[in-house]
Protein backbone atom coordinates (compact mmCIF):
# COMPACT_ATOMS: atom_id res chain seq x y z
CA UNK A 1 0.00 0.00 0.00
CA UNK A 2 0.93 3.75 -0.84
CA UNK A 3 0.89 6.79 1.81
CA UNK A 4 0.25 8.68 -1.25
CA UNK A 5 -3.32 9.49 -1.80
CA UNK A 6 -5.20 7.72 -4.38
CA UNK A 7 -5.85 9.74 -7.65
CA UNK A 8 -7.48 8.82 -10.18
CA UNK A 9 -6.80 10.10 -13.94
CA UNK A 10 -9.10 9.60 -16.65
CA UNK A 11 -7.20 9.24 -20.15
CA UNK A 12 -8.69 11.27 -22.42
CA UNK A 13 -7.24 8.82 -25.10
CA UNK A 14 -10.73 6.86 -25.24
CA UNK A 15 -13.00 10.26 -24.50
CA UNK A 16 -15.10 11.55 -27.12
CA UNK A 17 -12.97 14.15 -29.26
CA UNK A 18 -15.77 15.87 -30.86
CA UNK A 19 -17.09 17.06 -27.78
CA UNK A 20 -13.72 17.42 -25.93
CA UNK A 21 -14.73 20.48 -23.55
CA UNK A 22 -17.85 18.80 -22.39
CA UNK A 23 -15.73 15.21 -21.52
CA UNK A 24 -13.46 17.06 -19.60
CA UNK A 25 -15.91 18.94 -17.56
CA UNK A 26 -17.83 15.33 -17.19
CA UNK A 27 -15.09 13.36 -15.25
CA UNK A 28 -13.90 16.56 -13.36
CA UNK A 29 -17.34 17.00 -11.71
CA UNK A 30 -17.50 12.67 -11.63
CA UNK A 31 -14.38 13.60 -9.14
CA UNK A 32 -11.04 12.79 -11.52
CA UNK A 33 -7.85 13.92 -9.61
CA UNK A 34 -5.57 14.35 -13.02
CA UNK A 35 -6.33 14.30 -16.41
CA UNK A 36 -3.95 12.04 -18.53
CA UNK A 37 -2.80 12.95 -22.04
CA UNK A 38 -1.45 10.39 -24.04
CA UNK A 39 0.92 12.33 -26.80
CA UNK A 40 2.72 9.79 -29.56
CA UNK A 41 4.77 10.26 -32.20
CA UNK A 42 4.24 7.86 -34.78
CA UNK A 43 7.90 6.07 -34.04
CA UNK A 44 8.52 5.59 -30.02
CA UNK A 45 5.08 3.46 -30.32
CA UNK A 46 2.57 2.62 -33.31
CA UNK A 47 0.20 5.45 -33.47
CA UNK A 48 -0.20 9.05 -33.59
CA UNK A 49 -2.37 11.27 -31.40
CA UNK A 50 -1.90 15.08 -30.09
CA UNK A 51 0.61 18.17 -29.79
CA UNK A 52 0.77 20.88 -27.70
CA UNK A 53 -2.10 22.60 -29.43
CA UNK A 54 -4.73 20.08 -28.29
CA UNK A 55 -2.96 20.13 -24.67
CA UNK A 56 -3.35 24.34 -24.96
CA UNK A 57 -7.17 23.53 -25.57
CA UNK A 58 -7.18 20.52 -22.63
CA UNK A 59 -5.61 23.20 -20.62
CA UNK A 60 -8.54 25.87 -21.11
CA UNK A 61 -11.12 23.70 -20.98
CA UNK A 62 -10.27 22.17 -17.25
CA UNK A 63 -9.04 22.68 -13.85
CA UNK A 64 -7.35 20.17 -12.82
CA UNK A 65 -3.87 18.84 -13.13
CA UNK A 66 -3.12 17.41 -16.56
CA UNK A 67 -0.70 14.56 -16.53
CA UNK A 68 1.16 14.23 -19.82
CA UNK A 69 2.42 11.11 -21.14
CA UNK A 70 5.20 11.48 -23.61
CA UNK A 71 5.16 8.41 -25.93
CA UNK A 72 7.97 10.05 -28.21
CA UNK A 73 11.29 8.96 -29.53
CA UNK A 74 12.51 12.28 -28.62
CA UNK A 75 11.28 13.71 -25.70
CA UNK A 76 14.36 16.18 -25.08
CA UNK A 77 13.18 18.60 -27.51
CA UNK A 78 9.50 18.73 -26.74
CA UNK A 79 9.64 19.98 -22.93
CA UNK A 80 9.01 23.41 -23.46
CA UNK A 81 6.04 23.17 -25.88
CA UNK A 82 4.54 20.84 -23.37
CA UNK A 83 4.90 22.74 -20.59
CA UNK A 84 4.21 26.26 -21.96
CA UNK A 85 0.79 24.18 -22.66
CA UNK A 86 0.23 23.38 -19.26
CA UNK A 87 1.28 19.97 -18.35
CA UNK A 88 1.96 19.72 -14.74
CA UNK A 89 3.21 16.68 -14.64
CA UNK A 90 5.58 15.95 -17.47
CA UNK A 91 6.66 12.14 -17.73
CA UNK A 92 9.19 10.64 -20.38
CA UNK A 93 10.10 7.54 -21.03
CA UNK A 94 13.26 5.58 -19.83
CA UNK A 95 13.24 3.58 -23.44
CA UNK A 96 13.23 6.52 -25.40
CA UNK A 97 16.09 6.85 -27.85
CA UNK A 98 17.27 10.18 -27.11
CA UNK A 99 17.48 9.64 -23.54
CA UNK A 100 19.85 6.89 -24.43
CA UNK A 101 22.19 7.48 -21.58
CA UNK A 102 21.72 8.25 -17.45
CA UNK A 103 23.14 11.95 -17.90
CA UNK A 104 20.27 12.49 -21.09
CA UNK A 105 17.71 11.03 -18.95
CA UNK A 106 19.03 13.47 -15.65
CA UNK A 107 18.89 16.36 -17.85
CA UNK A 108 15.60 15.63 -19.48
CA UNK A 109 14.19 15.98 -15.84
CA UNK A 110 16.25 18.69 -14.79
CA UNK A 111 14.82 20.35 -17.72
CA UNK A 112 11.27 19.89 -16.87
CA UNK A 113 11.94 21.04 -13.23
CA UNK A 114 13.12 23.80 -14.90
CA UNK A 115 10.44 24.62 -17.00
CA UNK A 116 7.87 24.76 -14.04
CA UNK A 117 6.48 21.03 -14.31
CA UNK A 118 6.93 18.05 -12.42
CA UNK A 119 9.14 15.10 -14.24
CA UNK A 120 7.72 11.78 -14.32
CA UNK A 121 10.07 8.40 -15.54
CA UNK A 122 7.77 5.83 -17.25
CA UNK A 123 8.66 2.29 -18.27
CA UNK A 124 7.55 -0.28 -20.61
CA UNK A 125 6.46 -3.78 -19.40
CA UNK A 126 9.64 -5.75 -20.36
CA UNK A 127 11.53 -2.99 -18.59
CA UNK A 128 12.72 -4.09 -15.49
CA UNK A 129 12.47 -1.79 -12.50
CA UNK A 130 16.39 -1.18 -11.94
CA UNK A 131 16.13 1.14 -14.87
CA UNK A 132 14.34 3.56 -12.75
CA UNK A 133 16.50 2.98 -10.17
CA UNK A 134 19.36 6.12 -10.84
CA UNK A 135 16.22 8.48 -11.21
CA UNK A 136 14.10 7.72 -8.20
CA UNK A 137 14.98 10.82 -6.21
CA UNK A 138 15.13 12.93 -9.48
CA UNK A 139 11.41 12.31 -10.22
CA UNK A 140 7.46 13.13 -8.77
CA UNK A 141 6.41 10.27 -10.70
CA UNK A 142 7.09 6.90 -11.83
CA UNK A 143 4.87 5.50 -14.62
CA UNK A 144 4.77 2.06 -15.07
CA UNK A 145 3.01 0.20 -18.23
CA UNK A 146 0.37 -2.53 -17.34
CA UNK A 147 0.26 -2.78 -21.39
CA UNK A 148 2.52 -2.07 -24.30
CA UNK A 149 2.15 1.73 -25.21
CA UNK A 150 0.45 3.02 -28.09
CA UNK A 151 -3.20 1.99 -28.07
CA UNK A 152 -6.22 2.03 -25.43
CA UNK A 153 -8.23 -0.82 -24.59
CA UNK A 154 -5.57 -3.29 -25.05
CA UNK A 155 -5.56 -6.31 -21.40
CA UNK A 156 -4.00 -5.24 -18.53
CA UNK A 157 -0.88 -7.57 -18.09
CA UNK A 158 -0.81 -9.25 -14.83
CA UNK A 159 3.15 -9.99 -14.93
CA UNK A 160 3.88 -6.07 -14.20
CA UNK A 161 2.52 -6.28 -10.80
CA UNK A 162 5.53 -7.10 -8.95
CA UNK A 163 7.46 -4.29 -10.74
CA UNK A 164 4.92 -2.12 -8.91
CA UNK A 165 5.99 -3.48 -5.92
CA UNK A 166 9.30 -3.63 -6.13
CA UNK A 167 9.57 0.13 -6.92
CA UNK A 168 6.91 0.94 -3.89
CA UNK A 169 9.35 -0.83 -1.80
CA UNK A 170 12.45 0.31 -2.99
CA UNK A 171 11.44 3.34 -0.73
CA UNK A 172 9.86 5.54 -3.64
CA UNK A 173 7.83 8.22 -1.76
CA UNK A 174 6.66 9.95 -4.82
CA UNK A 175 3.22 8.98 -7.46
CA UNK A 176 3.62 5.92 -8.22
CA UNK A 177 1.30 5.44 -11.50
CA UNK A 178 -0.11 2.15 -13.26
CA UNK A 179 -1.32 2.37 -17.08
CA UNK A 180 -3.06 0.66 -19.37
CA UNK A 181 -5.98 -2.05 -18.71
CA UNK A 182 -6.88 -0.35 -15.48
CA UNK A 183 -10.44 -1.03 -13.85
CA UNK A 184 -11.75 -1.41 -10.77
CA UNK A 185 -10.70 -5.26 -9.96
CA UNK A 186 -6.57 -4.70 -11.81
CA UNK A 187 -6.78 -1.19 -10.31
CA UNK A 188 -7.30 -2.90 -6.75
CA UNK A 189 -4.41 -5.13 -7.32
CA UNK A 190 -2.24 -2.08 -8.37
CA UNK A 191 -3.32 -0.37 -5.27
CA UNK A 192 -2.18 -3.39 -3.19
CA UNK A 193 0.86 -3.25 -4.52
CA UNK A 194 1.77 0.54 -3.62
CA UNK A 195 0.30 2.51 -6.67
CA UNK A 196 -1.23 5.39 -5.78
CA UNK A 197 -2.36 6.60 -9.23
CA UNK A 198 -4.66 4.77 -11.62
CA UNK A 199 -4.81 6.07 -15.43
CA UNK A 200 -7.78 4.55 -17.17
CA UNK A 201 -9.08 5.46 -20.29
CA UNK A 202 -11.73 3.21 -21.63
CA UNK A 203 -12.88 1.91 -17.82
CA UNK A 204 -14.02 5.74 -17.34
CA UNK A 205 -15.09 6.68 -20.91
CA UNK A 206 -17.14 4.05 -21.86
CA UNK A 207 -18.66 3.49 -18.40
CA UNK A 208 -22.28 4.21 -17.89
CA UNK A 209 -21.44 6.43 -14.59
CA UNK A 210 -18.35 8.18 -14.78
CA UNK A 211 -19.22 8.48 -11.47
CA UNK A 212 -19.25 5.18 -10.60
CA UNK A 213 -16.48 4.27 -12.57
CA UNK A 214 -14.03 6.71 -10.68
CA UNK A 215 -15.26 5.62 -7.46
CA UNK A 216 -14.56 1.82 -8.21
CA UNK A 217 -10.93 2.58 -9.27
CA UNK A 218 -10.43 4.97 -5.97
CA UNK A 219 -11.52 1.51 -3.84
CA UNK A 220 -14.46 3.48 -1.83
C1 LIG B 1 -1.50 3.60 -23.79
C2 LIG B 1 -1.75 4.87 -23.00
C3 LIG B 1 -2.82 4.76 -22.01
C4 LIG B 1 -4.18 4.42 -22.53
C5 LIG B 1 -4.87 3.61 -21.48
O1 LIG B 1 -0.32 3.73 -24.50
O2 LIG B 1 -0.57 5.27 -22.33
O3 LIG B 1 -2.89 5.94 -21.18
O4 LIG B 1 -4.97 5.54 -22.83
O5 LIG B 1 -6.07 3.18 -22.01
P1 LIG B 1 -6.91 1.98 -21.34
O6 LIG B 1 -7.26 2.43 -19.95
O7 LIG B 1 -8.06 1.88 -22.26
O8 LIG B 1 -6.01 0.78 -21.33
ZN1 LIG C 1 -0.72 6.96 -20.90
Amino acid sequence: MSAQPILVAPSLLACDFGHLAEEIKQVEEAGADWLHVDVMDGHFVPNLTIGPVIVEAIRRASRIPLDVHLMLNHPEHYVKPFVDAGAHYLTVHVEAPGLRTEALVHKTLDDIRKAGARPGLSVRPRTTADALTPFLKAVDLMLVMTVEPGFGGQAFMPEVVPKVRQVRSSGFGGHLAVDGGINAQTGALCREAGANVLVAGTYVFRSTSYRDAIRSLRGS
